[in-house]
């Protein structure tokens, strides 16, 4: 944690209670606010710095640790505190599970009024650490390489990351080690740069993000390329747009991913979830679904090859003509792929998908609020609903139990281990269906 600068008034210290959702901790200023402690855990006893006032609470950016909370521990990775990315990495890993469980249940009692008779299990698989499939680093004008800082823009180099897998590493050495033209050259053109490995590949995928209104200088950028080409396998994709990739999917089959298209970043946990999703339908019964917000067709795909037809709607073009690539290429004929905006399309699809079995939604972070009306009027039997948001989560089911679901699994999947960000499977029943 960052030391208080010194011109502030030094507050009195603090007990926290409890871990918020965005993983802060949380205690009561002496004049009763609500404190938001970002870095802070359960039990640890912080002297608070500065505080940024909020709507209804403050936030504190910046806060001594007076004493550590019961389970604390030391961080494995060095720059855990300055670099912000595994902001729980100080708990050990069970307690991480447990804390997301409550956060989850937390958030569907308060935003959704949603109470679980139990927390929800948290499923695990896999290493908690060197997990991560893709990572994106920034570059600065000199050619410095690593992560935004803690709530900030400035770049904490990296040469090491912990969580990510070891191809990534091999690949953020070399990075790391540039001699100093190539360096040069990096942060004259390039202000950020995806690192991919392909599940089961064992190769790495290097996407750089040219610098606004700078134009390349062909030759540099080569010499850049195959410097880094010479430990990396190097997709190019800002000039020559590099092939579909070929992700297998653990229960057979595969997905293709075009250059920047959405893909899980956590295979073993990813293969838990998709399991998940495929025996949830089947013991239903689903004979028919829609996959909304379907991506490159992480849930589709399975569905299909287990014997499902449906539709998959995605808007984002490079998505779709994947996912219809490797609709052609694995012979599966029972789905429809239709590009576009969801909402818009539910509303065409009330005519021909009403009553669908299994209504699949795995939305971005902010939710489907907008596509909930065209949804519920389309009365799906089974809506199935993968958020990465707990309380955007609980806002959205509140708004379809109200309609007449029932809520009834939750299962947590801990995507991103020594964070605090967790993925929810929630199942919902139509009443008297
Ligand atoms: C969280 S990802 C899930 C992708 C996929 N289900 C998976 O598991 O890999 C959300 C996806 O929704 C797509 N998306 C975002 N907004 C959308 C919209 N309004 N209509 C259709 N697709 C959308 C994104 O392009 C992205 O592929």
């Amino acid at each position: 944690m960052r030391a208080a600068p010194g011109r502030h008034v030094r507050l009195p210290v603090l007990t926290i209670e409890k871990l918020v959702p965005g993983g802060a901790g949380f205690c009561r200023l002496p004049d009763g606010r609500p404190a938001f402690v970002p870095g802070a855990l359960p039990g640890d006893r912080v002297r608070v710095g500065s505080l940024a006032d909020k709507k209804g609470y403050v936030e504190a950016t910046a806060f001594e640790l007076e004493a550590p909370g019961p389970e604390r521990v030391e961080p494995p990775c060095a720059i855990a505190v300055a670099c912000g990315g595994c902001d729980w990495m100080a708990l050990p890993a069970a307690a991480q599970l447990r804390y997301k469980a409550s956060l989850v249940a937390e958030a569907l009692a308060r935003t959704g009024r949603l109470e679980l008779a139990a927390p929800p299990v948290v499923v695990s698989a896999g290493d908690p650490l060197g997990y991560r499939l893709r990572v994106r680093l920034h570059v600065d004008e000199v050619g410095r390489v690593g992560f935004f800082g803690q709530r900030s823009r400035e770049i904490v180099e990296v040469a090491e990351c912990l969580v990510v897998a070891p191809e990534l590493r091999v690949a953020m050495r070399t990075l790391a080690e540039l001699a100093v033209p190539e360096r040069a050259t990096l942060g004259e053109y390039f202000s950020a740069l995806d690192l991919r490995a392909v599940p089961g590949e064992g190769g790495v995928e290097l996407e750089l993000e040219p610098r606004e209104g700078v134009r390349m200088r062909e030759r540099a950028v080569d010499a850049l390329v195959n410097a880094l080409a010479a430990s990396a396998r190097v997709g190019f994709s800002t000039r020559r747009r590099s092939g579909l990739r070929r992700y297998e999917l653990p229960g057979g089959g595969f997905l293709r991913v075009p250059s920047g298209g959405f893909t899980q970043v956590n295979w073993a946990v990813n293969a838990a979830l998709v399991a998940a999703v495929v025996s949830g339908a089947e013991s239903r019964g689903a004979k028919s679904f829609l996959d909304l917000y379907a991506g490159v067709g992480n849930f589709s795909v399975p569905l299909a090859r287990a014997g499902l037809t449906g539709t998959a709607v995605e808007v984002e073009a490079g998505s779709v003509a994947a996912l219809r690539e490797a609709l052609r290429e694995q012979a599966l004929t029972g789905l429809e792929v239709i590009a576009g905006d969801v909402t818009r399309a539910l509303g065409r699809l009330r005519r021909t998908r009403q009553g669908v079995d299994l209504a699949l939604l795995d939305p971005p972070r902010a939710g489907a609020k907008d596509a909930l009306a065209p949804l519920i009027q389309l009365e799906p039997k089974t809506i199935a609903y993968v958020a990465c948001d707990p309380v955007t989560l609980a806002r959205d089911l509140r708004r379809v139990v109200d309609a007449g679901w029932t809520l009834g699994a939750v299962q947590c999947f801990d995507m991103f281990p020594q964070t605090h960000h967790v993925e929810t499977l929630a199942w919902l029943e139509r009443s008297g269906s």
